[in-house]
């Protein structure tokens, strides 16, 4: 079964706070933090001292999903949270091998971004280094865009790989996922659905959960 995270990104930032208790109360198994910085993509979300609000009144797992340039400059910040999941864009990074080790030394699952048009191959060398590896299936930078099936091939060969050489390796996808590709992309070796407005744009949150967990 797919573990669920919804995206905060979608949700009433007035408030926030309830937005989170209701996605705790309907199911949800992890909180995804879009940190975006207006460089990288383009748009601006909220940097480390909300993802700070959010871990003391949060009691799911955070994933923070950093579409920043510079994500060196906030890792040490998130080990000190305890975050329990943190990705950084391979587009982003130079010494990417560095910035897992220092995610790791903190004991947090380390995770590695691929926008739609980087190819899984990019990781081979470090896969074994990794807890996770989030498949963008959007363009990053907002919510509600259409799902790009693309990335259907990209997961399939990267569960395939990761079956020989990690075999622990989640894969998580984000962007445009609703209950018609949720069970494509959970069989072609999809460990994490992210969804924002599939679920905060909905009546029922706890009702879209159970439908992208079938
Ligand atoms: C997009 C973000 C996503 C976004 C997904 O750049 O990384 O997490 O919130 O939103 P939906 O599910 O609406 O595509
Ligand atoms: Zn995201």
């Amino acid at each position: 079964m797919p573990k669920i995270a919804p995206s905060l990104l979608s949700a009433d930032f007035m408030n926030l706070a309830e937005e989170i208790t209701k996605v705790q109360i309907a199911g949800a198994d992890i909180l995804h933090l879009d940190v975006m910085d207006g460089h990288f993509v383009p748009n601006l979300t909220f940097g480390m001292p909300i993802v700070r609000q959010i871990k003391n009144i949060s009691s799911l797992p955070l994933d923070v999903h950093l579409m920043v340039e510079n994500p060196q400059n906030y890792l040490e910040e998130l080990v000190k949270l305890k975050v329990e999941y943190v990705s950084v864009h391979q587009e982003a990074v130079v010494h990417l091998h560095r910035q897992i080790a220092i995610i790791k030394s903190g004991n947090l699952k380390a995770g590695v971004a691929l926008n739609p048009a980087t190819p899984v191959e990019t990781l081979y060398p470090i896969l074994p280094d990794l807890d996770f590896v989030l498949i963008m299936s959007v363009n990053p930078g907002f919510g509600g865009q259409q799902f790009l099936p693309l990335v259907y091939e990209k997961i399939k060969t990267l569960r395939k790989r990761a079956e020989r050489v990690n075999p622990a390796l989640e894969i998580e996808v984000d962007g445009g996922v609703n209950d018609e590709n949720a069970p494509r992309l959970v069989s072609a070796g999809v460990d994490i659905l992210v969804a924002g407005s599939y679920i905060f744009k909905s009546e029922d949150y706890s009702l879209q959960i159970k439908k992208l967990r079938k």
